[in-house]
């Protein structure tokens, strides 16, 4: 099941990836003076970081290592909290749970991203960060998430994971907080099947990372470092064939972002004066990415017989987005079910449970809600809509659909 840049996957991603594998040079530590390397992790990490505004990209083998890699290069472990809006993907959740901190479930407000007054509600002493998820293709309310975060000396992490190419009053999303991070699997803007990466302004952050990333290794293991690597490191490098494709794939950016504001343009207007029917809020549609277009109904039933109808799904079903969902979350299975986070002397004041329920502006919120899927088809997201290759003529028809069968609920 795709996202746009799955279909478009063609010659040029081809010609890349073989000359990877002619050169032999299949990972980013390649032979600098041989002139067949084509350091194509190395470029598709400059090509990021420059549109970003932000001086250090690290291409990684997926998104949520790139998360965990991010709180670890924070330094953020066990006693620590970070908030993260329970409406996201499982990993945003278990990424800081691997790290031996507590995730601490925040609302969504109308524009389906973190709610920042509930944010700020839910700071402790032992809060440390902030995981802004962008979801659907928009930011989350940055600035004023970037002030909850100051105002309390906590680092803002962006989870871009669902927003690759998305902007914010002009600047990729990324570039607000200390880090950002993206996901290359196969839904996401562009993809090399799977992969990630990680951004950030801030030197010690990066090098923290990149050893992370790197078993302790300082950034391209330049330097001659027996004895002086800060730390143990592990290994989520990204190979050189994920880079080749997703060169090429970056290449086709912009006509995704064009061709998926287009169609979404045709939706819009097809159904939005449906009396009675509601849109997601948009903190700024100039920057919209245009993945999803998300609809609210007035209430949970019409929500459910327009979705059965379809047929679609709410967001409310939306599988690992919602924290109700994640079964194992909330029965709290970690691998040996001993130890920090939960079993620990850490958080001894009290007792972290999760549980369905805990967010009811959230479930509210998602039980009346769909995405009509843009360029991203996903049965457990947005089962009913567009994909990349379909033209204003699909789109048209689609929306005439939707509008077919929500007028007749929404009357009814
Ligand atoms: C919001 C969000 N965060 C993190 C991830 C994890 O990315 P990956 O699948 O590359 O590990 C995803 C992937 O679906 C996502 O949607």
């Amino acid at each position: 099941m795709p996202g746009p840049g799955l279909d478009l996957i063609g010659e040029e991603e081809i010609a890349e990836v073989v000359e990877v594998l002619r050169s032999r040079h299949v990972s980013r530590y390649g032979a600098h003076d041989d002139p067949t390397f084509g350091a194509r992790v190395r470029r598709f990490e400059e090509e990021v970081a420059s549109r970003v505004g932000v001086r250090h990209a690290i291409a990684l083998n997926a998104g949520s290592s790139a998360i965990w890699v991010a709180l670890a290069g924070l330094g953020i472990g066990p006693g620590d909290e970070v908030i993260v809006p329970g409406f996201t993907y499982v990993s945003s959740i278990s990424a800081i749970i691997y790290a031996r901190a507590i995730p601490v479930l925040a609302e969504v407000d109308e524009t389906f991203n973190l709610d920042p007054v509930d944010v700020e509600a839910r700071i402790t002493p032992r809060t440390r960060a902030i995981l802004a998820v962008h979801m659907l293709g928009n930011p989350a309310r940055l600035d004023e998430l970037r002030a909850v975060a100051d105002r309390h000396g906590l680092a803002l992490i962006e989870d871009c994971a669902q927003a690759f190419g998305a902007t914010y009053r002009g600047r990729w999303v990324g570039g607000y907080g200390v880090a950002g991070i993206y996901s290359f699997n196969e839904f996401k803007t562009i993809t090399c099947g799977d992969g990630g990466m990680l951004v950030t302004d801030d030197e010690t952050l990066y090098r923290r990372c990149f050893a992370m990333h790197d078993q302790g290794h300082s950034p391209f293991r330049l330097d001659v470092e027996i004895g002086q690597r800060p730390f143990l490191g592990l290994n989520f490098r990204m190979i050189e064939l994920a880079g080749a494709v997703l060169l090429a794939q970056l290449r086709k950016l912009d006509r995704i972002r064009d061709h998926l504001r287009a169609n979404k343009a045709i939706v819009e207007e097809t159904i939005g004066d449906l009396p009675g029917l509601g849109f997601r809020l948009l903190p700024d549609p100039d920057g919209d990415l245009a993945t999803h277009l998300v609809v609210v109904f007035p209430d949970e039933e019409v929500a459910r017989h327009v979705t059965a109808e379809l047929p679609s799904i709410t967001l409310a079903a939306s599988g690992w987005h919602v924290y109700a969902n994640m079964e194992n979350l909330i029965d709290r299975r970690t691998i040996t079910g001993k130890g920090c986070p939960f079993d620990c002397r850490c958080f001894d004041d009290q007792e972290r449970r999760y549980a369905p329920g805990m967010l009811p502006r959230t479930d509210a919120l998602l039980a009346r809600s769909m995405s009509f899927g843009i360029g991203v088809s996903d049965p457990n997201l947005a089962p009913y809509g567009l994909r990349m290759r379909d033209g204003p003529e699909v789109a048209r028809q689609r929306a005439a659909r939707f509008r077919d069968v929500a007028a007749r609920h929404l009357a009814g």
